[in-house]
């Protein structure tokens, strides 16, 4: 039996077979590379995810990690600790002025999110949730009654009550499902598992003033479109009204790409609903923990460093403009879309088996709505990189 084989014969009797795993164990990465247990060489365009926004390794992240693995490992949140601070005061920056809360996951900050705008619309009997089809909110109960895909919620029912679902996009049908005890809207600035699903301009604008003319909370669920990924900070930064003033959410959800690998999932709300969650109404044992907390505020760092956002956003044209002009997958291609380093390639049709393509010719790459090739490499690949890996999915889309 080789070394990989007597692995996944480990594996598979001790590890929950709840995902729909490759048989590959993968053993080193660095930067946007991956190494299997084999010692095949990957280049990796999905990053875990969106989770390693700076890749494998980062030695700034690593640092970060060590250093404060050698100072103070874990106190829990009877106490300050300045890591949490420091990620805080880099969403002030980098976003809005607001207050956070953090956890471990994208699911736990929505739920968060929903809490809060439950707590703020609890004297008017505000309690209901709209969300939008083709959504993914996580995996949570509330959550699975949140995403827009029924096929999450099959076999866990009763749904978690209080939760629709209108068409993405749709300003009217979401108007319309509005009523009296509506508490809040819950969307993604891009949909990423429902196939990187952009919405008409002005949309976001009006779902702002819906809101505000209704007193009903705006939760931007930013998992996936959260620092960098998109070629700007956050994904509600590309909204703006019929003014061009910025469209900001009452509260940003944030998790995968904020903890680059790491557990890491932030509630981030504006002050004025912040305020609510008193003691006693949410916690979490170890969410904010040092390590994680020091980690975060590195990427923000890194990021801003390098100039990162820009590098990410020029890869993406580039993507999107190469892939376009290329005749050897025109045929085969529906369309091509998305923001910065969070693409996608919609196919014709459903592919075969084109992960396992791309993994047999080194690329590691994503399918998403039966027919939707997802890119979100590490934002700082290196543009060599970047060019190797679109050449080696144009060969593996061409034998789709
Ligand atoms: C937009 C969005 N929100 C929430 C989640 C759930 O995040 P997690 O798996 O960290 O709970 C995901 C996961 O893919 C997501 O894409």
């Amino acid at each position: 039996m080789s070394e990989t084989s007597e692995i996944l014969d480990r594996a598979n009797k001790v590890l929950i077979s709840n995902y729909a795993r490759l048989p590959i164990v993968m053993v080193r990465g660095e930067g946007s590379r991956l190494w299997d247990s084999d010692g095949k060489e990957y280049l990796d365009l999905f990053a875990g995810f969106g989770g390693a926004v700076l890749g494998h390794c980062h030695p700034d992240l690593v640092k970060a990690a060590t250093d404060q693995a050698r100072n103070l490992w874990h106190v829990g949140n009877t106490f300050y600790t300045t890591p949490q601070i420091e990620l805080a005061e880099r969403l002030n920056r980098f976003a809005f002025e607001g207050q956070a809360f953090f956890c471990h996951s994208g699911a736990e900050s929505n739920e968060a999110a929903v809490k809060l705008a439950r707590l703020r619309g609890q004297e008017q009997k505000k309690w209901k949730i709209i969300s939008l089809n083709k959504s993914f909110h996580g995996r949570t109960l509330a959550m699975i009654a949140a995403t827009g895909n029924p096929a999450v919620r099959t076999g866990f029912s009763p749904d978690v009550p209080g939760f629709t679902q209108v068409a993405p996009g749709d300003f009217d049908a979401l108007a319309a499902a509005v009523d009296a005890e509506t508490a809040g809207i819950l969307m993604e600035p891009i949909q990423g598992e429902g196939g990187i699903n952009l919405y008409p301009p002005n949309y976001a604008a009006k779902v702002r003033k819906l809101c505000d003319e209704k007193g009903i909370t705006l939760i931007f669920d930013e998992v996936w479109t959260g620092c960098g990924r998109t070629g700007k900070w956050f994904g509600h930064q590309f909204f703006a009204d019929e003014n061009g003033k910025p469209i900001t959410p009452d509260i940003m959800t944030l998790g995968k790409a904020v903890g680059g690998g790491l557990p890491v999932g932030v509630m981030f709300a504006k002050r004025h609903v912040a305020k609510l969650l008193v003691p006693g109404k949410h916690g979490s044992t170890l969410g904010g923990n040092p390590i994680c907390m020091a980690v975060s505020r590195t990427i923000f760092d890194v990021i801003a460093r390098e100039n990162l956002l820009e590098h990410a956003a020029r890869l993406g044209e580039h993507a999107i403009s190469r892939l376009r002009n290329e005749p050897r997958i025109a045929g085969k291609v529906a369309d091509i879309r998305g923001r910065g380093l969070m693409l996608g390639i919609e196919l014709k049709s459903p592919p075969e088996k084109v992960v396992e393509k791309g993994l047999a010719r080194g690329i590691v790459i994503n399918l998403t709505a039966q027919k939707v090739i997802r890119l979100a490499p590490p934002i700082n690949i290196t543009r060599a990189d970047w060019d190797r890996g679109l050449d080696l999915l144009v060969e593996v889309i061409e034998q789709a």
